[in-house]
């Protein structure tokens, strides 16, 4: 009795979302369609972003910090939504907690593998998430005789933040980073960044129709429920689930980008001060 008392406590209590900025309003997206009654806590690291750049030292600081809290916002499950962190770090935020936290690059490599015939698989995603091979790796977890080719795609993050995601300024940064994929026979493209989706149409024009994209954010997000299910940790209530977002700084342009991410109106957002 007093078991089940504790764990209908536990199932109200929110999932935490942090990102090294906005971008991750794509997964935090995703999370909304697929878990419509969870009361959901983001947190965009935007003071210190991008990640992508950084040291694995540094994200993985940053990356406790962000986790830390929202630990102290009692969180009962965290979803790292940026690439770079979950790249990183994910193991060491996995270490301080026994609150479950997951990645989105396990999951965006397993749609993969379930998905490809060919088997020849493309990743792109910022310069340091690619250097980690963690989609290769998670990847070859699931299929050992996959071939994965992967490029950083830097310049999609502040194409994808300004807004040029359908000119032909992005269509030309696409051709420049595609070109190589469309000679390697791949059938399947990670969009292993979470600023990636928001060109989805002008990567997939590039690529070609045949090359299906996964999105690493939408994977996630089923992946998240599915936990939570297993975990007999998702929220009953019938009411639509409260939205929370917390930014370490207010960027330029800050309400226009959010909300083109997002999809929709951005409210209750507070700056603050992580450490
Ligand atoms: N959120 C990052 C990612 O998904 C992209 C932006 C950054 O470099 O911080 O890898």
């Amino acid at each position: 009795m007093e078991d089940k008392k504790l764990q209908n406590k536990l199932k109200k209590r929110p999932i935490g979302v942090f990102d090294s900025g906005i971008g991750g309003l794509t997964v935090a997206k995703s999370l909304f369609d697929i878990l419509p009654n969870e009361d959901i806590i983001y947190l965009g690291d935007s003071a210190r972003l991008p990640y992508g750049t950084k040291s694995k030292e540094t994200i993985i600081l940053y990356s406790i910090e962000c986790l830390k809290f929202l630990l102290k916002k009692n969180v009962k499950f965290i979803v790292v939504a940026c690439n770079t962190a979950s790249a990183n770090a994910l193991p060491f935020l996995q270490k301080i907690t026994k609150v479950p936290v997951i990645g989105v690059i396990t999951p965006g490599a397993e749609a993969a593998v379930k998905k490809s015939k060919s088997e020849r698989i493309g990743v792109i995603a910022t310069m340091s998430t690619v250097q980690t091979e963690s989609y290769k790796k998670e990847i070859h977890k699931k299929n050992k005789g996959s071939k994965v080719f992967s490029n950083s795609c830097s310049l999609f993050v502040q194409l994808a933040e300004d807004g040029w995601t359908d000119n032909k300024i992005a269509e030309l940064v696409a051709k420049e980073y595609l070109n190589e994929f469309t000679k390697l026979n791949i059938d399947t493209l990670i969009l292993g960044c979470t600023h990636y989706p928001i060109l989805k149409n002008t990567i997939q024009k590039v690529i070609g129709k045949k090359i299906l994209l996964i999105d690493s954010g939408e994977e996630t997000a089923k992946q998240a429920k599915i936990i939570l299910t297993q975990k007999n940790l998702l929220n009953t209530q019938k009411k639509a689930g409260e939205h929370k977002f917390f930014v370490t700084d207010f960027q330029h342009k800050f309400k226009d980008v959010s909300e083109r991410f997002l999809g929709r109106k951005l409210s209750k957002v507070q700056k603050i001060k992580l450490n």
